[in-house]
């Protein structure tokens, strides 16, 4: 296990599945099949090729362009056409489902009803009763689902996550997101389905409580579905976030600010160096008798920035993918996770369609 690879003890969400699972991989290799070869899948290819433990074997998808793209970069990889040919194969044990969303559920129930655990891109379904009901699949099949929430597993949001869960930052006030770029343009989902899962993925992981509220405001320009979009969610404890996300950005922006009474983050995803920078910087408010007596003082100490890991966070995700399958580990980022960020999308699209109406969660 690399030094990269998420520390169960610190998740804190660990289960153990029964240890009978219908299905063990012979050869100690978890064997993948992975379907849908567009964009993102031949990162997954990719990133499956550099394990110990895992291995992609067969490649699906039903354009024989992006099948010749795969031929040609994995030359060992068998290649088909029919996701029936992974799903059905005695010699598969996992099935990665990169395709567009709203082919994730039937893939992945079907993977699922033939015994193979998933890997599924983000967001995990296109609604909360077909994540629902994958999970209760996965359960009774005793299977991994796990879901690509590829950020939590960045050099940046591991150690932004260690900051919080140390107390470094104290308690958190604010999350604050800016995810802008030109395109590119998804034809089944809107920039909130494409986007904000991120932003989403990596709140649950760090704010770690549930959220309260949304309120979300968006509109659609070219193709039908919303291009820029504003989300507000409440969480206990006063704790705000905001995320914006927008196709239509001039230029590519990823920078989160996250505010806690005793430190502050600024994390530019963009810059080669110094990705995360830690500011001692605050505002401290007492009170003395009257309402005039406030005494508003300011803190501004020393700035840092810490070191991170620099390991690909897709290649960190599927050696941790293998491990949980191979160990009976259920992972953090599993069925549940996707379902608590498509939660948070489907009520982030009502308060759209409501003009910011607040939608309680
Ligand atoms: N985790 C990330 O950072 C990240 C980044 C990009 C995309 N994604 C996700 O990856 C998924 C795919 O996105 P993309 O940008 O690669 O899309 P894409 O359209 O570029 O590629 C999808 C591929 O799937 C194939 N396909 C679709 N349905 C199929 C089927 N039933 N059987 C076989 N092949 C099929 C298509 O031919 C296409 O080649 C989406 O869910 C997206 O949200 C995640």
């Amino acid at each position: 296990m690399s030094d990269l690879m998420v520390d169960p003890a610190s998740i804190g969400q660990q289960a153990q599945v029964p240890s009978v699972r219908p299905q063990e991989s012979r050869t100690g290799m978890v064997r993948v099949g992975v379907i849908g070869y567009g964009y993102w899948g031949p990162n997954i290819v990719r990133n499956l090729q550099g394990q110990q433990n895992a291995q992609a074997v067969m490649v699906c998808d039903q354009n024989p362009a992006a099948l010749a793209r795969a031929r040609k970069a994995h030359p060992s990889i068998e290649t088909v056409s029919n996701p029936l040919d992974i799903l059905r194969s005695p010699d598969i044990d996992a099935v990665a489902v990169i395709t567009p969303v709203w082919t994730h559920y039937e893939l992945a129930k079907m993977a699922l009803e033939n015994g193979k655990h998933v890997f599924i891109e983000k967001p995990f379904t296109s609604s909360s009763a077909q994540a629902e009901e994958l999970i209760e699949l996965a359960a009774r099949k005793r299977l991994t689902v796990m879901v690509d929430h590829t950020f939590l597993f960045t050099g940046a949001v591991r150690k932004i996550r260690e900051l919080t869960e140390s107390g470094a930052l104290g308690d958190l006030y604010y999350y604050d997101s800016l995810r802008v770029n030109l395109g590119l343009f998804q034809h089944d989902v809107s920039v909130i389905w494409d986007l904000a899962p991120h932003d989403l993925s990596i709140m649950d992981h760090i704010i770690r409580a549930e959220p309260e509220a949304i309120v979300a405001t968006g509109e659609k320009h070219l193709n039908g579905v919303e291009d820029v979009a504003f989300m507000t969610i409440y969480f206990p404890r006063n704790v705000i976030a905001h995320i914006n996300v927008n196709w239509l950005s001039p230029v590519k922006i990823r920078t989160t600010l996250i505010g806690g009474q005793k430190k502050m983050v600024v994390w530019n995803d963009l810059v080669a160096d110094e990705k995360v920078r830690v500011y001692d910087r605050g505002v401290e408010i007492t009170s003395g008798e009257g309402i005039r007596d406030l005494l508003v003082s300011y803190r501004s100490g020393d700035m840092w920035a810490p070191q991170l890991e620099q390991l690909e966070a897709l290649h960190v995700e599927m050696g941790y993918f293998a491990e949980c399958i191979m160990n009976n580990k259920v992972p953090f980022n599993d069925g549940h996770a996707g379902l608590r960020v498509v939660r948070m999308l489907e009520a982030a699209d009502k308060s759209i369609r409501r003009k910011g109406e607040l939608i309680r969660l």
